[in-house]
């Protein structure tokens, strides 16, 4: 088989079998198959697409170029949950322990963030103590025990994935359907999972920034989780505003916590429930997504949600009571108010701005290896179809530089859309995606 025929093939239109996409794949994760020749098989892909059947043929092969994880040992359906990432997302700080509480099993992997996304681990790191560098045993031990563990990607999951996402970023050939779904699959696949719920945001803080592509994407992943046999459900949510109010990585651990003290935004709050019904229901911890959610509700009125968290906290290391004393989390020196500069009522705010702003902050990376603000960041006091009056606070900003406060709030400010007439608010939920 010669790399060249393949690639002819794909640019005249034509259907690539199995095989050819594993000798493709196969080779490209050794170095035999050369980055030029990979990226016009990529471009040829752009312009001519791919079926449902090489798709997930794509997908299968990514998945199988590195480790994979066997969760095997651990008793029970095993649900994984993906957010493909968005601003003030910190769903998995408070959807994991209400699922974990309610009987389903979290093993996890999740990421640091980079540029203005956030990353589960970061958040986690506000507790002092935690720590997500635990050993393979200890993290069996602990979904074991109390149901919840969440480690840092230690393993080798999809390389090829990693090569070929790297090559497409410079290539112009990220923004492909079949591309994309295939590439966040062979990740998930990879972890392990018996069934998988993802949450597919859309937006202007989204990767997604149409609603159309949204449910094309969800509609491809959903194909490929279910072709490669797991249970996979897709949400799709909104990401036009920041979700929930707070943005920065120990402002949103207190609200993740608010959330399962019933205090939270409550967009958020039903994010989580209805992300969490799917869950439940792929676990069969509840027979119909109503029944989920009933009980979802009760976990947090009943504290034991909260309880879980500080379980999970404790048992990576953390100190259980900042779960309870939320003033003990990293706080800023700088706290200020951003005032409205008019009357009407806010008409948009966009979104990948307010997470921008964040990052000029501190509160995110700039590059692998920038050490973050854990206390940095914004709770916002205003939404899209708020009224506001000159002078009312937008938000509040935590900082420690006043430099970069200045210039954050300039930019927070020229995010916000405020008109005379009255918006309505956005629809939370925009769709759910199960075949
Ligand atoms: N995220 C991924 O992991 N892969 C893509 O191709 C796009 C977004």
């Amino acid at each position: 088989m010669r790399m060249y025929d393949l690639i002819m093939k794909k640019r005249n239109g034509g259907t690539l079998t199995d095989e050819e996409i594993n000798f493709m794949i196969d080779g490209y994760t050794k170095e035999e198959i050369p980055d030029y020749q990979m990226s016009a098989m990529m471009m040829a892909i752009y312009f001519q697409g791919m079926n449902e059947k090489e798709t997930l043929a794509l997908t299968m092969a990514m998945t199988n170029s590195g480790d994979t994880l066997d969760l095997g040992m651990i008793e029970g359906i095993k649900v994984d949950k993906h957010s493909t990432g968005g601003v003030g997302d910190k769903t998995s700080l408070a959807l994991t322990p209400m699922v974990a509480s309610l009987g389903v099993t979290v093993a996890k992997m999740s990421g640091r963030g980079l540029g203005h996304t956030g990353g589960t681990i970061d958040k986690l790191e506000s507790f002092k103590g935690f720590s997500t560098e635990i050993s393979e045993e200890k993290f069996i031990d602990n979904v074991k025990n109390i149901g919840i563990a969440i480690m840092g990607q230690t393993a080798d999951l999809a390389p090829a994935d990693k090569k070929l996402y790297a090559l497409r970023d410079v290539t112009a050939t990220v923004d492909n359907m079949s591309l994309i779904a295939s590439s966040i699959m062979s990740k998930k696949l990879a972890a392990g999972a018996d069934a998988i719920v993802l949450d597919v945001k859309t937006g202007s803080g989204a990767f997604m920034k149409n609603e159309k592509d949204a449910f094309s994407l969800a509609h491809e992943m959903v194909k490929i989780g279910n072709g490669a046999g797991r249970k996979t459900v897709a949400i799709v949510s909104d990401m036009d505003q920041p979700l929930g109010n707070a943005v920065g990585n120990a402002l949103e651990v207190r609200e993740a916590i608010d959330t399962l003290k019933g205090e939270g935004p409550k967009d958020f709050e039903e994010l989580c429930v209805t992300l969490g019904s799917y869950m439940l229901v792929a676990a069969k911890r509840a027979e119909s997504v109503d029944e989920a959610r009933q009980k979802l509700v009760e976990c947090i009125n009943d504290g034991s949600a909260l309880a879980k968290l500080a379980e999970f906290v404790e048992a990576q290391g953390g100190d259980k009571s900042y779960v309870y004393d939320t003033d003990k989390l990293p706080t800023a020196s700088i706290i200020e108010e951003i005032e409205s500069p008019c009357d009407g009522y806010v008409s948009r705010i966009i979104c990948d701005e307010i997470g921008i702003c964040s990052l000029i902050l501190g509160g995110g990376r700039e590059t692998k290896d920038s050490v973050i603000d854990l206390s940095v960041g914004f709770v916002l006091k205003k939404k899209v179809g708020d009224k506001v009056n000159k002078g009312d606070s937008l938000a509040t900003i935590y900082a420690n530089d006043r430099e970069k406060l200045n210039i954050a709030k300039e930019r927070f400010l020229k995010a916000y859309t405020i008109s005379d007439k009255k918006v309505e608010k956005a629809r939370l939920i925009k769709g759910v995606i199960t075949e």
